[in-house]
């Protein structure tokens, strides 16, 4: 068995911070959200992966290398646009040949991996099966419909009328069966061959297409909320660890991790925390929730269920809550006079400021 994974895409699809950096490679607790996928294929014990690539190619390469980190072979399969998912199991073809295949979306994060589902699947081999999860609003998703058996009926790619509340999650295990299904289909709507179009034409065709609830977090990390909370849930199930220096007049409670090379130096930390190598934490406050990403410099300041990615520093700003703080972005206090605020703020910024 092989995978899949999709890590392309371009930067017409901004989100916050992407425009900077490729989607998947936003850290979780100071790791990127796509190594945990990378991860849990290697737990399922497929070791061949076949990693789709776009625009941001290069940034993926550095990050995941030849996948022997991970004990993975990794083949990179460039993708000229993001032409829609299906797009990737075509140009993946000769890759994948008549292989079962796992297929992950590289931004998307499932709680308690996927060797369970891998495993069930080797053992029935349908030529299709999909997770699905129940969300408030299915509009953002692809959305099954199951009959009372727990069949599934339909599928539509983002629907304005969605027939149920049950949303596909970005892990799909296919048979060869799909290859001739991705043949047949039209671009959608949205000018993109949908794996959603594709599995529907399964359906059609009656192959043996069965679906998984699954009840674990999971979520695209394309927006703030969703990240911070992935953040949270990550962080809340790491142990504590002191490999970096923390000095006497600091404190440091619970599940907080401080990498070798980072320094605590006259501040308090309250856990689930991690401060990556390199950060110096000064005279300041960090709470619980909170990434502090690798080479950067949080002095008088609070910060509390935050992400802050590398070589950024917060200086002598008061508390900071909720937020995301890109790569080398600099907080500092204003001057009192003019009272003013002066901003430097990259594409799809959200700033909330007191007025
Ligand atoms: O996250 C789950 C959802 O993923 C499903 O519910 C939808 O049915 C499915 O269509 C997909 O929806 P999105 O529109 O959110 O997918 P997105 O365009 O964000 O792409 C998902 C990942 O695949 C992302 O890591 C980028 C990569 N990608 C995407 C496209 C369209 C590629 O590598 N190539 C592509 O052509």
């Amino acid at each position: 068995m092989k995978a899949l994974v999709l890590s392309g895409g371009a930067g017409t699809r901004l989100r916050p911070i992407t425009h900077t950096s490729a989607k998947q490679l936003v850290p979780v607790a100071n790791k990127a959200v796509l190594f945990y996928g990378l991860e849990s294929i290697a737990a399922a014990g497929i070791t061949d992966v076949g990693m789709i690539v776009g625009d941001t190619a290069a940034e993926i390469q550095e990050a995941v290398g030849d996948g022997s980190k991970f004990g993975l072979e990794i083949t990179y399969i460039p993708q000229e646009r993001p032409l829609g998912l299906a797009h990737a199991v075509l140009i993946a073809q000769d890759y994948l040949g008549d292989d079962d295949f796992v297929m992950y979306l590289g931004d998307n994060f499932i709680v308690g991996g996927i060797t369970g589902l891998v495993d069930e699947f080797r053992t029935h081999r349908p030529d299709a099966q999909i997770l699905l999860t129940r969300v408030p609003d299915p509009r953002a998703f692809g959305v099954a419909e199951l009959d009372p058996q727990g069949q599934v009926i339909s599928l539509e790619e983002k629907p304005e009328n969605p027939k149920s509340d049950l949303a596909l999650v970005g892990v799909y295990l296919f048979t060869s069966a799909i290859h001739e299904a991705v043949r047949s289909i039209e671009p959608s709507w949205r000018g993109e061959l949908e794996i959603t179009h594709a599995i529907q034409h399964l359906i059609d065709v009656h192959s043996d297409v069965r679906s998984t609830v699954i009840q674990g977090y999971w979520k695209d990390t394309g927006n703030v909320a969703d990240m911070l909370e992935v953040n949270r849930r990550v962080l809340e199930t790491m142990n504590r660890r002191i490999d970096g220096e923390v000095d006497d007049k600091s404190e440091t409670v619970g599940r907080v991790i401080v990498e070798e090379g980072a320094r605590i130096v006259g501040s308090r930390v309250v856990g689930p925390v991690i401060i990556g190598a390199g950060t110096l934490v000064s005279d300041s406050y960090v709470g619980p929730f909170t990434s502090i990403a690798e080479n950067c410099r949080i002095t008088d300041s609070e910060v509390e269920f935050s992400i802050v990615l590398r070589n950024s520093s917060i200086d002598g700003v008061g508390r900071i809550e909720s937020s995301l703080i890109g790569r080398h972005v600099e907080v500092t206090p204003a001057p009192n006079v003019p009272s003013a605020h002066r901003l430097v703020l990259g594409d799809h910024s959200k700033v909330q400021i007191h007025t």
